[in-house]
């Protein structure tokens, strides 16, 4: 097969974690005779240095004429803490989001059993962890109106959602849950917001349709308790953006780091696939952020792509490195390995350049600190 990926490395330690997957990818594409052609294309503040925009038009193309699109991370600190800033890295993603209409982003969480002693959470409560939030991305809060008045004393951002919005990405969810443990919760707020009523109903409403999947409703403050308490309880987790965006990262303290979970946005145009975890910058260029929300993302990719086999392998060749301890400093502070290691490792458990019999001695030889 022949697929077109663009590859938008983005800010901070975007380019070194994507730069892993593309190793990936290529050693995929050479084991299944597979023609992977990638294109990048520039995003968020490198953009705007360049170019002063954070999403150019050429980049938008590329993207359109893309098969997929490889996503590494945004953001930089000059803009963080400046609210007058005109333009900010951001706005590229979320411009490129509502460009390519990417209205589903599938977030999974699972809980790796060699990871579980690095979780601040209790083994037993997170022990068989596994499931997948369905994150409404082009509309709501995010992309309401927003205004401030002449003197800069007041401010607001709209809420908005319509039943056809509400309903496509449903529509998805439920779709999910049927191939999972057939259950759905919805999380809301809809003891206080008109949106979060209106969620409820269409949801109420699309459920009739798929009578296999048990469906229920949680309030936002409780889910996100919930989360902590007793993950093992959800399967789908159907919520709008900025709850999808908050729950997400906390859902990411179960398997101990951030930098593990990947995501895939499905929207009406080119799929885009990106590690849930921000640019990073003050581990910018020192070639030691985790690599595996990427890589993971790329297996995301691969089964897009209809590639089940590909994806397993990257997914078995990740658990591979984790189960060895081949592991980056945020899960592993003392004795870790650089992100290009793991990324090398990754690709040599692909290619099967790694016997069963690789002891932790020679393992060890390619360790990033001396200790
Ligand atoms: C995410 C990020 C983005 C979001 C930011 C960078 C705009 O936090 O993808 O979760 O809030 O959606
Ligand atoms: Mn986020």
């Amino acid at each position: 097969m022949t697929k077109k990926i663009a590859i938008l490395n983005g800010d901070g330690i975007g380019p070194e974690v994507t730069a892993q997957s593309v190793k990936v990818l290529s050693a995929i594409g050479e084991q299944f005779n597979h023609q992977f052609i990638f294109t990048e294309a520039l995003i968020g503040a490198v953009a705007i240095d360049k170019t002063g925009n954070p999403l150019p038009q050429e980049t938008i193309n590329i993207c359109l004429d893309s098969d997929a699109i490889l996503f590494g991370a945004i953001g930089h600190p000059k803009y963080d803490n400046d609210p007058t800033a005109k333009v900010r890295p951001e706005q590229g993603l979320l411009a490129l989001r509502q460009a390519l209409q990417l209205f589903a982003n599938i977030r999974p969480v699972v809980a790796y059993k060699s990871l579980h002693t690095l979780s601040p959470l209790k083994t037993t409560i997170i022990d068989g962890v596994d499931f997948v939030i369905y994150r409404e991305l082009t509309g709501g809060i995010y992309f309401g109106k927003k205004e401030t008045n002449a003197e800069g004393t007041q401010a607001s951002d709209q809420c908005l959602y319509t039943k056809a919005e509400i309903e496509r990405i449903a529509h998805l969810a439920f779709k999910a849950a049927q191939q999972r443990r057939k259950k759905l919760t919805l999380v809301d707020k809809a003891n206080v917001l008109e949106t979060s009523r209106l969620w409820r109903k269409v949801v109420q409403e699309i459920a009739t349709a798929y009578s296999g999947v048990a469906v229920d409703f949680l309030f936002v403050d409780n889910a996100a308790m919930q989360i902590i308490l007793n993950p093992k309880q959800f399967d789908v987790i159907l919520t709008e953006n900025m709850f999808g965006d908050i729950i997400s990262d906390e859902a990411s303290v179960i398997n101990g780091s951030l930098g593990m979970l990947p995501s895939s946005s499905i929207g009406t145009k080119t799929a885009l696939f990106e590690p849930i975890h921000g640019s990073y910058p003050q581990a910018a260029g020192k070639d030691i952020a985790n690599p595996v929300g990427s890589v993971l993302s790329a297996a995301m990719l691969l089964d897009y792509f209809g590639m089940t086999e590909e994806a397993a392998l990257v997914r078995t060749a990740v658990a591979w490195t984790l189960d060895n301890k081949i592991v980056t400093k945020d899960i592993e502070p003392i004795d870790f390995y650089f992100t290009s290691t793991v990324g090398g490792f990754i690709v040599d458990y692909i290619n099967k350049n790694i016997d069963d019999g690789m002891n932790g001695e020679n393992i060890s030889l390619r360790k990033s600190t001396i200790i």
